[in-house]
C-alpha cells in the first residue's frame, strides 16, 4: 500500500523533470546558452544588474557600454560568476567615474561575495538592502560621495570581513549592531562625518585587525571594551572630539603595529609602562591632545618604532631622552 503510493507521487516529479528537459533543449535549440533569460534565479541577477545600470547616469569611459542582453552578464565588464551556478558572486567596478545612486536592486544578487565600487562618483544614501547580501565578504564603497547615515540592515551581511565606507558624507551614529559581525577583520569608516560615539558593543567584533575611524566628529571616549579587541593590528581614531584618558585596557593589545590617537581631547598622563605593551608598533601619534607629565622612559623599549609622534609641551624624562636618543637616528621624530 505504502509502495503504490510512493510509486503514484513519484510520477508527476519524473514527469516536471521531463518537461524541464524539453525545455532546456528547446533553449539551447535557440541558440541562447550564452545568454540569461529573465525567469529563474541568473534571471534575477540579470534584472539587478540592468537595473543597477539604469540607475548610472554618468559612465564617461564606457565600462558598462557592453552591459546588454548579447552577451550572457558572466561575460560583462566587472562582472565575476560562480562557474557552477552562473550567479555573480563578486561585481568590481571601481574606479570608473561612475555617477548616479546605487540601486536598491544590488540587494537582489543574493550570491554575492564581493562588491567594490570604489573610487567612484556615487551619490545618494547607501541603500539599506544590500542587507540582504547575506554571502558578502567584502563591502568596499570608498572614495564616493554617498550620504545619508549607515544602515544598520548592513549588519545583516552577517559573515562580512571587509567594510570600507570611508572618503564619502556619511553621517549620523556608527551602529551598534557591527558589533555582531563576529567575522569582521577590517572596518574603515574614515573621512566623513560621523558623530555620537564608538559604542562599547562594537568592540564584540573581536575578529578585527584593523580600525580606522579617522577624521570624523566622534565623540564620547575610549570604551574600556577596547581590550577585548586582541587582534588589532591597526587603530586610529586621528582628528575626532575623544575625550577622557586612555583606557588601561588599551595595553592588552599587543600586536598593534599603528595607534594614532592625535587630534582628539585626550588627557591624562601616559602610562609608565607604555613601551612595554606594544612590541610590534611602528608607528606612534599622540599629539595634539591634552596630556600632561612626560614622555615614559619606556618608549625607548619601542624596538620596531619607525615613525612617532608626541605632544610638544609634555616633557621627555630624563631617562628616556637618553634611550630616545640612541635611535632617534633610524626614525622620525616629530614634535607637533
Ligand atoms: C528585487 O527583489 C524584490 C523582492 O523580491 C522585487 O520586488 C524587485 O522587483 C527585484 N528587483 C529587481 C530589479 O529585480
Ligand atoms: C552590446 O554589447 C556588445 C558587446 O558584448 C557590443 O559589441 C554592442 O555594441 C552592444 N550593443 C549595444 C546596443 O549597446
Ligand atoms: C577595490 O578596488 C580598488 C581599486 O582597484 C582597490 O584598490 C581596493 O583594494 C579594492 N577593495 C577591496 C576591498 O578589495
Ligand atoms: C535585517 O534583519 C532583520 C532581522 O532579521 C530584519 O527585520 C530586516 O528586515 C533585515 N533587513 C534587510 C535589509 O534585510
Ligand atoms: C578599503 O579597505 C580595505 C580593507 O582595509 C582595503 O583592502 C581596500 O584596499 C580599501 N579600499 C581602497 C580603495 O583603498
Ligand atoms: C565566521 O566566523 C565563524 C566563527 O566566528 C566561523 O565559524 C565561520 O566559518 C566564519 N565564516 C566565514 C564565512 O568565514
Ligand atoms: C559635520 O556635522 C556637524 C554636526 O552635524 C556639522 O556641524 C558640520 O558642519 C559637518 N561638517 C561637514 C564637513 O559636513
Ligand atoms: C556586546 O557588547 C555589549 C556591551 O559591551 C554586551 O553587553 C553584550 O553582552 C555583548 N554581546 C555579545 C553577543 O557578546
Ligand atoms: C587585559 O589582560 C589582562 C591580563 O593580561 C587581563 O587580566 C585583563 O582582563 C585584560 N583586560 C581586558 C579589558 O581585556
Ligand atoms: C627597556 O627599558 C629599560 C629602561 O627603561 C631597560 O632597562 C631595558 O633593558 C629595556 N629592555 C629592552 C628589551 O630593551
Amino acid at each position: 500500500m505504502t509502495e503504490v503510493t510512493r510509486a503514484g507521487s513519484r510520477r508527476p516529479s519524473r514527469l516536471f523533470v521531463l518537461t524541464l528537459g524539453a525545455l532546456l533543449v528547446m533553449s539551447c535549440g535557440a541558440g541562447s546558452v550564452s545568454r540569461a533569460t529573465l525567469g529563474g534565479e541568473d534571471g534575477a541577477d540579470l534584472r539587478s544588474l540592468l537595473d543597477f545600470k539604469r540607475a548610472i547616469t554618468n559612465d564617461p569611459r564606457g565600462a558598462l557600454s557592453a552591459w546588454n542582453v548579447s552577451a550572457h552578464f558572466c561575460l560583462w565588464n566587472g562582472v565575476r560568476c560562480s562557474g557552477r551556478t552562473r550567479r555573480v558572486v563578486a561585481l568590481d567596478l571601481a574606479g570608473h567615474g561612475l555617477s548616479g545612486q546605487i540601486a536598491a536592486s544590488l540587494g537582489n544578487l543574493s550570491s554575492l561575495a564581493a562588491l567594490n565600487l570604489s573610487t567612484n562618483g556615487f551619490s545618494g544614501p547607501i541603500p539599506p538592502h544590500l542587507g540582504r547580501l547575506t554571502e558578502l565578504r567584502s563591502l568596499d564603497l570608498s572614495y564616493n560621495t554617498l550620504q545619508g547615515s549607515i544602515p544598520g540592515a548592513l549588519t545583516n551581511c552577517s559573515i562580512l570581513r571587509t567594510l570600507n565606507l570611508s572618503r564619502n558624507f556619511l553621517v549620523g551614529r556608527i551602529p551598534a549592531e557591527i558589533g555582531r559581525l563576529s567575522n569582521l577583520t577590517s572596518l574603515s569608516l574614515r573621512f566623513n562625518n560621523l558623530t555620537g560615539i564608538i559604542q562599547p558593543e562594537l568592540c564584540n567584533a573581536t575578529s578585527l585587525k584593523e580600525l580606522r575611524l579617522t577624521y570624523n566628529n566622534l565623540g564620547g571616549s575610549i570604551p574600556e571594551g577596547i581590550g577585548k579587541l586582541t587582534e588589532l593590528r591597526t587603530l586610529s581614531l586621528t582628528v575626532n572630539r575623544i575625550s577622557g584618558g586612555i583606557p588601561e585596557s588599551l595595553f592588552n593589545l599587543s600586536l598593534l603595529q599603528l595607534l594614532s590617537l592625535t587630534g582628539n581631547r585626550l588627557h591624562g598622563q601616559l602610562p609608565p609602562a607604555i613601551g612595554h605593551a606594544f612590541p610590534n608598533l611602528q608607528f606612534l601619534d599622540l599629539a595634539t591632545n591634552m596630556f600632561e607629565g612626560h614622555v615614559p622612559a619606556s618608549l625607548g623599549n619601542l624596538s620596531s618604532i619607525q615613525e612617532m609622534d608626541l605632544e610638544k609641551k609634555i616633557g621627555l624624562e630624563g631617562k628616556s631622552e637618553f634611550h630616545l636618543a640612541c635611535f632617534l637616528t633610524s626614525f622620525v621624530w616629530t614634535w607637533s
